[in-house]
């Protein structure tokens, strides 16, 4: 285990193995502070701010994140119960000389017992440390308040980064909590996204651009909305397919959708989309095969504490088309149809793309039409 001193004159710990550092070489001392103290435990102080607060550490490694935990824990006068995962813990000779005590104001004799017994308890702390890895740790739920994030990067352990890690650190969390990383990479943040976080991405550390802080969304006033649309499709004249779209004036702006609407209580998806149909259209269809349940989440354009679960089915026309449907978009934009109508027309599947559909949902469930 080498020693090197980084940009803010703290020194961090080289592992040759998988050829990476314990912290940023931009500072050791200054990304613990700013990642995983002033982004993460003291906005989850401040969540909860009576009684114990719990923590869960991914990579134990020095311990200089838990020992900045203590003394914040001390200056704030609360107690922090903090698990912290380690399968292959460093010796106490491997960490002294990194004098970490010092730097963050903590009596060694704690930074020492932590490493050389594994667990501490004082005023302010009761710490253990789990000698397991994320996947190998035993399942809990809704247990803590925060989780500290402190993987090597994804380029030496993939693993940790997927939606599968994701899944188990969110299902550990209260409803509310918050996981906080140094990495910010796109595919970090959609497996997290997958796993069902908010993902936000906020000023990093010294040396790095931004960080993420994951949250498990808690909202008391949140509602599903469950929308159900048809995917129309006959032969064009000129050749090719082309699909039914509905144009549509909304407060936000002229928007294109497939046509459909919300779920009303009572009433089946199938039935719905009929019932839609015959108010939209006028006329009925056959509901044809399920072709998507949103994936993903999508909050409402309208109120952001509904979550939108839309249903697409593939559906036909049970007689000739008797409705208008010379539709187009600049019909909605200007005055020719009045806020809150539609117009429906026509598109040719070839000339359309994902991002012609105003509502993600949408968009979510014609990639998956095209790609089937
Ligand atoms: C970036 S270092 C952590 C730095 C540490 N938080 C500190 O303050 O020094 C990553 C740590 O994760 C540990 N680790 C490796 N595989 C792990 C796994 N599957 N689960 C949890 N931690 C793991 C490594 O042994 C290493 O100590």
């Amino acid at each position: 285990m080498k020693l090197r001193e980084t940009k803010d004159g703290s020194k961090t710990l080289h592992e040759q193995n998988l050829d990476v550092f314990y912290h940023s070489v931009h500072g050791a001392l200054s990304e613990t502070r700013h990642v995983y103290g002033e982004m993460g435990l003291l906005p989850a102080l401040e969540r909860c701010p009576k009684g114990l607060l719990h923590v869960l550490e991914v990579g134990f490694g020095t311990g200089l994140n838990v020992l900045d935990v203590w003394s914040r824990a001390k200056k704030a006068e609360r107690h922090v119960v903090i698990h912290s995962l380690e399968p292959s813990p460093l010796s106490w000779e491997e960490v002294s000389s990194l004098d970490y005590a010092a730097l963050t104001d903590v009596p060694e004799e704690i930074w020492r017992t932590m490493h050389e017994v594994g667990a501490w308890q004082d005023e302010w702390m009761t710490f253990e440390r789990i000698e397991t890895g994320l996947f190998e740790m035993d399942q809990v739920e809704q247990i803590y308040d925060l989780v500290m994030f402190d993987a090597f990067a994804p380029a030496a352990q993939p693993e940790l980064w997927t939606t599968p890690a994701m899944d188990r650190m969110r299902l550990a969390l209260k409803l509310g909590g918050q996981l906080v990383t140094y990495c910010a990479k796109g595919e970090v943040r959609r497996a997290m996204e997958e796993a069902g976080f908010l993902v936000r991405r906020i000023p990093g550390p010294p040396g790095k651009r931004e960080m993420v802080r994951a949250t498990k969304m808690l909202n008391r006033k949140g509602r599903f909305n469950v929308r159900v649309y048809m995917i129309v499709e006959r032969d064009a004249q000129g050749g090719g397919k082309e699909v039914l779209v509905s144009y549509e004036r909304l407060p936000m702006g002229g928007v294109m959708k497939f046509p459909g609407g919300g779920l009303e209580w009572g009433e089946g998806t199938s039935a719905c989309l009929r019932r839609e149909a015959l108010e939209e259209l006028g006329q009925p269809v056959d509901v044809g095969p399920l072709v998507h349940i949103s994936q993903r989440v999508h909050l409402s354009s309208f109120d952001e504490n509904h979550q939108v679960l839309a249903v697409h089915y593939r559906a036909t026309l049970t007689s000739e088309v008797s409705f208008d449907d010379q539709g187009e978009l600049e019909d909605v934009f200007g005055k020719r149809v009045p806020m809150m109508h539609q117009r429906l027309g026509w598109r040719l599947v070839k000339d359309l793309n994902a991002n012609d559909f105003h509502f993600a949902s949408d968009r979510e469930a014609w990639r998956a039409w095209q790609n089937r």
